[in-house]
């Protein structure tokens, strides 16, 4: 008998009409940040989507969404692939969406060929997972697996003031269900070199590095740019530029593939003639190895400090996100190198660069994931993409690391 496949045809046309919701017009990729209006329509779209394939539809409090398909022992919990639907700006169609849609084909293939499984096998959909509008990042899958309570969730910001109460409200997703899951898969692009650069088609994840956030204000004083001599200034520019080479230097210095990133910097008041008073920025930090992971966060906060006070100006810096580097178990990457043996598939080993939700999935259930080339290595910009050919062997295997693990 032939090995079952899914239908690349179809993959394709639901990657393409979720990636045309947010698309700027400008040519840009497509931005849907979390609980937007492009979000919600993302969302209604894969609602849409589940409804069709006759699913139960679950939203719980921060707006997961899952639809679950049954099996012959509903008292089981569901086997979930998964991921998410959000953007960062200017995004490319595969971050998250290959996940989420590649689960939905699953469930599609399965009803195709009225496949009956053991455990009921559901595709989810997590909120905020990029943390671009909301900190901190992986919300949703933070909330299920315990480490972020509801309030925290509701609580939290964005650069408006709106909270993440009131924005679930206005596009309508605040459930009352509870996600529970036997194991999760999570299929995603690299986001990074290494598939592309070896010519492998597809990567079996072996864990993801740690993620720290923070953000931070320096207030130094605003003054005239003509009149202000060099001595007298408190040019709190001039410092934040500082600390982001400095970083680069410390992630050197940490060595192990330490990163550092000043995604954003934000003078006040923005203007020419103007010697920035106060300035924002944020930090990224990522690290896979625990112990350099936890020293490099005391690091930067040590020379966040350090710069401040050099440059006399006063400092407030706030974690907004504290990851800790996992490693999937055995048993779910034996799993997944065995699906992609069965589907005769090239394979390697490899560490994810980027945060997931399988990160904190991990947590509450054997958790995996799938990796499939980025071209040129490049994601988080428009010219993100993955060959079609590519994508639809990331979702064979998980077709058939699901049929393993749900029982068919
Ligand atoms: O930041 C990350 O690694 C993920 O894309 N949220
Ligand atoms: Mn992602
Ligand atoms: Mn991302």
């Amino acid at each position: 008998m032939d090995l079952i496949r899914i239908d690349r045809k179809r993959l394709k046309m639901s990657l393409l009409e979720m990636g045309e919701i947010g698309h700027t017009a400008s040519g840009e990729g497509r931005t849907r940040l979390a609980l937007t209006e492009e979000d919600r329509e993302g969302r209604f779209l894969f609602v849409k989507w589940l409804k069709a394939e006759k699913l139960e539809v679950c939203i719980d409090p921060v707006g997961n969404i899952w639809g679950i398909r049954q099996g012959k022992d509903g008292s089981l919990a569901p086997v979930i692939a998964g991921s998410h639907l959000d953007t960062v700006q200017n995004a490319g169609m595969f971050d998250g969406a290959l996940g989420v849609l590649g689960g939905l084909e699953v469930i599609r293939t399965l009803n195709d060929h009225g496949i009956e499984t053991e455990k009921p096998v559901a595709v989810a959909a997590f909120t905020n997972e990029e943390g671009a509008r909301f900190q901190p990042d992986m919300m949703g899958s933070m909330y299920v697996s315990g480490e972020l309570d509801l309030e925290s969730v509701y609580n939290s910001t964005d650069d408006d003031g709106v909270n993440v109460e009131t924005a679930l409200k206005n596009i309508g997703y605040i459930g009352r269900d509870n996600l529970e899951a036997s194991a999760y898969l999570e299929l995603h692009v690299e986001q990074g070199p290494l598939l592309f650069r070896e010519h492998v088609q597809t990567g079996v994840v072996q864990g993801i590095q740690g993620i720290a956030w923070w953000k931070g204000i320096f207030r130094g004083e605003t003054n005239h740019a003509g009149t202000t001599p060099l001595e007298y200034r408190k040019d709190t520019l001039l410092a934040v530029s500082e600390l982001c080479c400095r970083l680069r230097e410390l992630a050197s210095k940490l060595g192990n593939n330490t990163r550092t990133t000043m995604g954003r910097i934000h003078p006040f008041p923005d203007i020419v003639n103007v010697i920035p008073g106060r300035t924002t920025f944020t930090i990224d930090l990522r690290q896979y190895n625990q112990e350099i992971f936890e020293k490099g966060k005391i690091r930067v906060e040590q020379l966040v400090n350090e710069v401040s006070e050099k440059h006399g100006l006063c400092c407030s810096l706030e974690q907004v996100v504290n990851a800790s580097p996992v490693v999937f178990p055995l048993s779910m990457t034996e799993l997944v190198n065995r699906a992609a043996d069965k589907c005769g598939y090239k394979h390697i080993a490899l560490p994810s660069g980027a945060g997931h939700d399988a990160q904190f999935m991990h947590r509450i259930c054997p958790s995996g994931m799938i990796f499939v080339p980025s071209i040129e290595g490049r994601s988080h910009c428009p010219e993100e993409k993955t060959d079609w050919d590519d994508a639809a062997a990331g979702v064979d295997i998980l077709l058939h690391s699901i049929l393993e693990l749900a029982g068919s």
